[in-house]
C-alpha cells in the first residue's frame, strides 16, 4: 500500500507537491471513486485516473554521468542554461540524485525514484562521496586535522572527512586534494577549504560509493545494472541497521 499522492508522483506525472494539488482539486479518482484526502492508500492494483487518464506505475531507471562544467544540476532554469536532464535521453521523468555546482564536474547519479534519492541523499546513511580539488596553497598539518575533523560552515560543524594530499606544486603554489566526505551540503568542499583561507581552483566527483567514472568520458553516461543497484540498496540498509 502507498500513498495516493507518492504512487501518482511514481508513476512519473507530476511532482508529489503537485500530486497533492490535484488530490485536494479533486481531480484525482481512485477505483471509479473521488478521493480528496491526502494520504488515502492505494494499492499495486489499484486504478488512478487523474483528469480521467489512466496512470501506471512506471519502471524505475538510474543513471551514472560523467558531468561536465557549466550544466546546472537541476531540471529547471531561469536563465536557460543547459541542464545535467539534458544529457540523458531518456523519455521518463528524471531527475539528479543531490547536486553538483556549475563548475564541478564527475560522477552524478539521476533517476525517478524519489525514494532511492532521498535514502541516497539522507547524511546519516553516510554514502562516501570522494572529491579531487585543486586548490591554491599547500596545507599545513593542523589544516589538515581540521578538515578531518570538520570544520564549522554556516554555524554548522561538518562531520569527519578523509584527506588525502595528493600533488603538491610548490612552484604554483597549488594542491591536489582527495576529500571524502558523505553530507551533501550546499558547496560544502569549496567551503571547507574556504573557511581555513584556500580556494578551490577545480574540482570534480571521482566517487559515490564504489560508483567511479570508469569508462565515462565527460557528458557520458550508462545506465546502472541491476547488481550495483542492489549493492548500493545493501549500503543503505546496513547503515540504516547500524544506528
Ligand atoms: N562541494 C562543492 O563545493 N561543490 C560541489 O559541486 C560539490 C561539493
Amino acid at each position: 500500500m502507498e500513498r495516493l499522492q507518492k504512487f501518482i508522483a511514481n508513476s512519473g506525472v507530476t511532482s508529489r507537491r503537485k500530486a497533492e494539488e490535484l488530490i485536494t482539486e479533486g481531480k484525482v479518482k481512485v477505483d471509479g471513486k473521488v478521493i480528496t484526502e491526502l494520504g488515502y492508500k492505494v494499492g499495486n492494483n489499484s486504478e488512478v485516473l487523474v483528469n480521467d487518464i489512466k496512470i501506471n506505475k512506471e519502471d524505475k531507471v538510474y543513471y551514472l554521468l560523467n558531468k561536465p562544467r557549466g550544466v546546472i544540476t537541476t531540471t529547471k532554469d531561469d536563465k536557460g542554461r543547459k541542464k545535467v536532464t539534458d544529457l540523458i535521453s531518456e523519455s521518463k521523468r528524471i531527475y539528479p540524485v543531490g547536486r553538483l555546482d556549475y563548475d564541478t564536474t564527475g560522477a552524478l547519479l539521476l533517476t525517478n525514484d524519489g525514494e532511492f534519492t532521498n535514502m541516497m541523499t539522507h547524511p546519516k546513511n553516510e554514502i562516501d562521496k570522494v572529491y579531487i580539488a585543486k586548490i591554491n596553497g599547500i596545507l599545513i598539518p593542523s589544516d589538515i586535522m581540521s578538515l578531518k575533523n570538520g570544520v564549522v560552515i554556516d554555524g554548522k560543524k561538518t562531520s569527519k572527512a578523509k584527506i588525502k594530499v595528493k600533488k603538491i606544486d610548490k612552484i604554483n603554489h597549488t594542491s591536489i586534494i582527495e576529500i571524502t566526505i558523505h553530507e551533501g551540503r550546499n558547496h560544502q568542499v569549496k567551503k571547507m577549504f574556504s573557511t581555513l583561507g584556500y580556494d578551490v581552483i577545480k574540482l570534480k566527483r571521482e566517487r559515490i560509493a564504489f560508483l567511479d567514472l570508469k569508462g565515462l568520458n565527460s557528458g557520458e553516461y550508462r545506465l546502472l545494472n541491476p547488481k550495483e543497484i542492489s549493492k548500493l540498496y545493501v549500503l543503505l540498509n546496513e547503515k540504516k541497521n547500524s544506528k
